[in-house]
């Protein structure tokens, strides 16, 4: 796992954006927060899904898991513009409107949003296998994935959800990203269909628990053990604060047994090539 994600910084870092103008810093902006780091947790879900089937396709997918970080970095830049979580920090560094201002933060979001398809269009991969990743990322990411799970928080701040409509609201802002990461890992793999349905359905819930394991980030570190701006959710409709600490951490809990069982119900290939980057990130409240 770490030499797949060393591979994958050093292709990011080979590989930023350019934009060369007389434009004294948007080039600048542009890469400061792919550089920034964060955990490249879908990335490697969708490399270690290659992974499994065979090492030596990793090269040819880096260009489209760089894309589904790009998309992925473009959705944090817009979340904490004033205008939606208002945060001042983000992977350890000040966000980019506030180290440049709002209008460089919503140009560099449009700018990874269109680079990332971009990067997935010259991906060395056959056309019809991009035409289902780009497909797949446009969705999950688009109008019916994670934009529509944004809209939803934002509108519905200082007004309570029902339960059914959290878990819509959490599938839709953050899971949906999640799911189609392992998604896109199987199709450049050619998994056939009923298992790249599998590991979508797994993705869902994956995701869910990575959302709840996020509110409680929120409610119990500190901006400067979380890398980024927390105690920022107090007119969210986040885990936290419909269900409480204790009850959150015990969703969390059940969820995270039911991920494990379902990575056991997995090829030896799949589980093993995933196991290690799920015990990092999800299983960290038992
Ligand atoms: C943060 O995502 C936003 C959520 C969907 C919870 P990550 O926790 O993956 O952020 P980075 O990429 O590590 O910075
Ligand atoms: C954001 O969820 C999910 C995105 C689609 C970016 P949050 O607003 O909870 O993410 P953080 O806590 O700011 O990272
Ligand atoms: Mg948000
Ligand atoms: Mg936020
Ligand atoms: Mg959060």
């Amino acid at each position: 796992m770490k030499k797949i994600l060393n591979t994958f910084e050093e292709y990011l870092n080979n590989n930023l954006p350019e934009s060369k103008t007389f434009h004294p810093y948007f080039e600048e902006a542009l890469s400061s927060m792919l550089k920034a780091g964060g955990k490249r947790f879908r990335p490697m879900l969708l490399l270690c899904v290659v992974n499994s089937k065979n090492s030596l396709l990793i090269d040819s997918s880096l260009s489209t898991a760089y894309g589904l970080e790009m998309l992925h970095t473009y959705s944090l830049i817009h979340d904490d513009l004033p205008v939606m979580d208002n945060a001042d920090l983000r992977r350890g560094y000040e966000t980019i409107h506030k180290k440049y201002d709002d209008v460089t933060a919503v140009l560099v979001g449009d700018a990874l949003n269109t680079e990332a398809f971009n990067q997935i269009s010259h991906a060395p991969l056959s056309s019809d296998v991009k035409i289902e990743l780009i497909q797949t990322l446009s969705s999950d990411g688009g109008i019916n994935g994670m934009i529509i799970g944004q809209a939803i928080d934002c509108y519905f701040e200082n007004k309570v959800l029902e339960l059914k409509q959290l878990e819509f609201l959490h599938i839709h802002k953050t899971a949906k990203l999640i799911a189609s990461s392992l998604k896109m890992g199987a199709i450049i793999a050619a998994y056939p269909k009923d298992v790249q349905e599998k590991l979508y359905n797994f993705g869902i819930d994956i995701g869910l628990l990575f959302q709840i394991q996020d509110d409680i980030i929120d409610e119990t570190q500190s901006s400067e053990e979380a890398g980024k701006t927390t105690h920022n959710d107090e007119s969210k409709n986040s885990f936290v604060n419909l269900l409480g600490l204790e009850e959150s951490i015990n969703q969390a809990n059940t969820l995270a047994q039911k991920c494990e069982n379902t990575l056991n119900t997995l090829d030896d290939n799949l589980k093993n090539s995933l196991k290690d980057l799920l015990n990092k990130y999800l299983y960290r409240h038992k």
